[in-house]
């Protein structure tokens, strides 16, 4: 009996992600659930920020509703990069106004060892995360697919060393450098576990994964390719060649060769660099994510329209992009500016030659 194909498999999102032509540009946002969103505060005079990520009904709930409300081309699961590291040994907190905070962070090399690899057992710990998932794809329209999301090695393995946001990244760095034995045994440990992470996440219902390497950008090319790329790319190869990987990195286009070549068959970029310099440099064989500065959101409609149509038509006519901002969606900005945008980029014609 002939297996019928899901009614997302042909959603402007996904065929963006396959390079496929598409009828009008998607779009989605990173933190498109989040706080400049009324119902989202209103949740969080209620519920921590962890309690909401632990309470899959809830989760599911905020994914499912911030798409219903704005028409979003794809819904990304509400949950957080930083969980993952609670089940391997560290204890995470969100103070109120402080961001994530783990307070036994790694002190050096020497404490490598009590890193626990997630194995299928401490997996378990997370199964919050995988009901989510089964939920939020149950609730959400057929025609909507669903991203699911985990951290890079760097990325989760500098939280675990610097325990919280820093400037410098002095000590990831220098651990790094100073002992390259301990620092390969640390990001096999992340690599292969998120590996797992991410391959169970798209068992429980997801159609596409980004891996966030919101910090890689601090480092030079060279140490991205010695220190990063290698552990990168076992994650990648992890993900099932039918599912659509978007790889994210801001702060550094200097890396976007490298980026590619660590994996992904969509490259997320930030503003940093002019959306279709970033595509040739990539080359036509990935589709590409991005890049409005999250802070256009903030200016005035006109700012809106006129910034996000300067993107569309930089990559007029090229299939396989699926249009995001730089980075994720401010606290501050005001609601109409994101119901604004959408309009905008669902009223492009992609395909016209001008
Ligand atoms: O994109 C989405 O809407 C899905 C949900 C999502 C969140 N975080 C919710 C969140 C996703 C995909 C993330 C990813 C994430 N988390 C990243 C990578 C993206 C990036 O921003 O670079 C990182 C670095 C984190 C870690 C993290 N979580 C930090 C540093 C902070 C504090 C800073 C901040 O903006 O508050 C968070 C908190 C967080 N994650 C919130 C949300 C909605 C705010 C929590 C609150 O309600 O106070």
């Amino acid at each position: 009996m002939a297996v019928e194909t899901p009614a997302w498999y042909d959603s402007p999102f996904l065929k963006a992600a396959r390079r496929e032509p598409v009828e009008r540009t998607p779009i989605w946002l990173m933190r498109q659930a989040g706080r400049y969103l009324p119902e989202y505060r209103a949740l969080r005079e209620k519920y921590s920020f962890l309690e909401l990520c632990r309470k899959p009904e809830l989760a599911a709930e905020i994914t499912i509703s911030t798409v219903a409300r704005f028409g979003f081309d794809a819904a990304i699961l509400f949950a957080d990069l930083l969980p993952i590291l609670e089940p391997m040994g560290f204890e995470l907190r969100f103070g109120p106004g402080e961001g994530p905070v783990i307070r036994n962070h790694l002190g050096g090399p020497k404490d490598v060892d009590r890193v626990q690899e997630l194995g299928e057992d401490r997996l378990a710990e997370l199964d919050f995360v995988f009901e989510a998932i089964r939920l939020a794809r149950e609730g959400l329209p057929k025609t909507i697919p669903l991203i699911g999301f985990a951290g890079a090695p760097f990325t989760l393995a500098a939280y675990a060393i610097e325990g919280g946001t820093t400037r410098s990244f002095e000590r990831t760095k220098c651990f790094m450098i100073e002992d390259s034995g301990a620092w390969r045994e640390l990001m096999e440990r992340m690599a292969r576990s998120i590996a797992r992470y991410v391959k169970k996440q798209v068992t429980a219902g997801v159609q596409a994964i980004q891996i966030f390497d919101s910090w890689a950008g601090c480092l030079s090319p060279k140490h991205y390719q010695q220190f990063v790329l290698p552990y990168t790319q076992i994650v990648f190869e992890a993900i099932p060649a039918d599912v659509p990987a978007i790889h994210f990195l801001t702060g550094n286009p200097m890396l976007l060769p490298l980026q590619a070549k660590a994996g992904g068959t969509v490259i997320g970029v930030d503003w940093r660099i002019d959306i279709g310099d970033a595509w040739d440099v990539v080359g036509d064989g990935y589709a590409i994510q991005g890049n409005l500065d999250p802070v256009v959101l903030c200016g005035p409609e006109e700012l809106v329209v006129h910034e996000a149509r300067a993107i569309l038509q930089r990559v007029r006519g090229r299939p396989g992009h699926i249009f995001n901002l730089g980075h994720g969606v401010l606290p501050s900005t005001p609601v109409s500016n994101v119901s604004l945008l959408v309009q905008t980029v669902h009223e492009w014609n992609p395909r016209q030659i001008s």
